[in-house]
């Protein structure tokens, strides 16, 4: 049995928001978040544009490039920190109806930064053990509703987007995902989450009940710097590769010196690694199959190419795969 990634779609709003235009709001400059970050812009939600809605468009352009019909779909599957409803319903069940889905398994998975990667993994895992044919997978966000507008370390580094996966198993030897990890370290959970602080009550007196993205900015870079050339090993052994023999790393868009770090610890070029952060920021679950698309788009991609995937995010969680496209 053999699953593969047979179509991505993505959706990104219109609305795009500068270091420049962020500047007037934020005690912060373009030279400050382009040195620290890679970051030139964000894309924003309209008011009223849910994630479900970003989810809802990005899930049909991948159903149209792959030819197949809501109907056909056996399980949905949509990582995201930003969910319509906090709790339930889940997101995955309003895509559901919003696709014409119905009847088909949806629920929602909460890993961070690093729910694609999850995702990928338990809609592969379900496709396999139930014999069933179409996963949708989906990283879906918006950032900007649980942002903290008022504090210039977080809020220049997010954005809004999605992007969808059509999983497809076919009957053919040997799998497509060559090799996956997945990792979280508990002990970091308080380093990055939603919180209702007082410390965000002072930002946000007219909004007393939002809860907020804090994060401990310094322990998080150094945990993606450390985690970044483990999964990569790990992975590499797992199917007995060497780096070089990756096509693409594509790794999660949290931060261009992160990555520039982990190329450092790896003594690979930067250019392995594909990035887009300077467009789009931070888009959490949806940055890698955003970066896909894009790679997709550009004739990046070649059938068999070997890429990695690496996340790492909120939990604190971290994930791999090598997949042959
Ligand atoms: N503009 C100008 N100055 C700023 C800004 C800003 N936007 N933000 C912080 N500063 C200032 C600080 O106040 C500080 O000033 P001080 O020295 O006078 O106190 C100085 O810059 C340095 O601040 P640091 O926090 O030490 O800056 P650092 O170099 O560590 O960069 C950053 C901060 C970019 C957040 C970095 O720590 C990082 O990338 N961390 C990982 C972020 C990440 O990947 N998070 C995960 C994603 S979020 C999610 O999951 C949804």
């Amino acid at each position: 049995m053999s699953v593969y990634i047979q179509s991505v779609g993505v959706e990104v709003p219109e609305r795009r928001v500068s270091n420049a235009e962020l500047a007037l709001m934020v005690d912060t400059t373009d030279e400050w978040i382009r040195s620290h970050t890679g970051i030139g812009s964000r894309h924003i939600a309209a008011d009223g544009t849910l994630t479900s809605d970003l989810a809802a468009t990005a899930a049909r352009s991948a159903l149209a490039k792959a030819g197949i019909a809501p109907g056909d779909l056996d399980f949905i599957v949509i990582a995201t920190a930003t969910p319509d409803y906090f709790g339930f319903p889940s997101t995955a069940c309003i895509v559901q109806e919003k696709l014409g889905a119905l009847g088909c398994p949806a629920f929602d998975l909460t890993a961070g930064c690093t729910g694609f990667i999850y995702a990928l993994n338990v809609a592969s895992s379900l496709l396999e053990a139930n014999r069933k044919k179409h996963a949708l997978v989906i990283g879906a966000e918006t950032l900007s509703r649980i942002t903290n507008w008022a504090d210039r370390s977080t809020c220049v580094l997010l954005g809004d987007g999605a992007g969808a996966a059509i999983l497809t198993r076919t009957d053919e030897e040997g799998s497509r995902f060559v090799a996956s990890v997945l990792g979280a370290d508990g002990t970091g959970a308080g380093d990055l989450r939603l919180v209702q602080s007082e410390r965000a009550k002072t930002f946000h007196p007219a909004l007393p009940i939002v809860p907020l993205l804090e994060m401990n900015g310094r322990n998080v870079y150094n945990f993606a710097v450390k985690t970044i050339p483990s999964v990569v090993a790990r992975l590499l052994a797992l199917c007995g590769r060497k780096l070089e023999e990756i096509a693409w790393i594509i790794p999660h868009q949290a931060n261009a010196r992160i990555i520039q770090a982990a190329a450092k610890r790896l003594g690979t070029p930067e250019g392995h690694f594909y990035l887009n952060i300077e467009e789009y920021a931070n888009t959490s679950s949806a940055s890698i199959p955003i970066a896909l698309n894009e790679m997709n788009e550009k004739g990046l991609l070649k059938r068999g190419d070997l890429l990695m995937l690496l996340g790492f995010g909120a939990g604190l969680t971290y994930g791999g795969a090598i997949l042959s496209w």
